[in-house]
């Protein structure tokens, strides 16, 4: 752990002993809009991703907010648009982002693991305050939520949703390999509206 994020720790630290609630917006540090050449910079959205996480966080249209761990994704380009990629399965996230067209993601930099594990093996559909019980907080990024303990995140809007099937893969193994336990993924890929940098 490199010094600037010992001392971040500590100020979140003294935030929380301030009273900040786990599952609240974390009362300091703010963070900071930036722009997308800062995003692609901070974020490796390709070995990072695998080994690191993320969290997806959406909020459903009574404003309810849930978070689930996601390992699969990418940042890129598509349509003339700046796009995130995700890959969610039949989960409540999902129930969520599917109500509003939104969700954010927040890219982890190998802290926070046994928070990120529990977000992953339970569900907001039985779990109430999931996230305050994983240990995690949420970040207000212009108005919608993510989790406080990423390093970046981005605000995104969903442009295709595409429900993937076997007849969708040419690779025949990821269907028998992934897919054999488990529900079909969502694909997303939706256009980054803002990028942030948390603390
Ligand atoms: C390390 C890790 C990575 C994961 N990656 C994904 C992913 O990319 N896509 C996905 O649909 N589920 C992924 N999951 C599983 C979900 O996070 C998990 O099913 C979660 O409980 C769903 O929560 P929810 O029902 O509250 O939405 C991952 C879980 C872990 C632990």
């Amino acid at each position: 752990m490199n010094q600037t994020r010992r001392k971040m720790l500590k100020l979140a630290g003294l935030a929380l002993a301030a009273g900040a609630v786990p599952g609240q917006a974390l009362a300091a540090p703010a963070p900071r809009k930036i722009s997308l050449e800062e995003l692609a910079r901070g974020v490796d959205a390709v070995e990072g991703l695998a080994r690191n996480w993320s969290a997806v966080t959406a909020r459903g249209k009574s404003g309810e907010v849930n978070a689930m761990t996601a390992g699969w994704g990418g940042l890129g380009n598509a349509w003339k648009k700046p796009v995130c990629t995700v890959y969610i399965g039949p989960h409540y996230t999902r129930k969520l982002i599917d109500e509003t067209g939104r969700f954010s993601v927040a890219y982890f930099d190998g802290a926070h693991k046994r928070e990120l594990t529990w977000l992953g093996t339970h569900t907001g559909a039985e779990e109430q305050d999931k996230i305050a019980k994983a240990g995690l907080h949420v970040a207000d990024l212009g108005g919608f939520p993510a989790i406080a303990e990423g390093r970046y995140a981005c605000v995104c809007r969903v442009l295709l949703r595409h429900e993937l099937s076997a007849r969708d893969f040419v690779d025949a193994s990821i269907p028998r390999d992934i897919y054999g336990t488990r529900g079909w993924s969502v694909l997303y890929c939706a256009e980054i509206e803002s990028a942030w940098k948390l603390f």
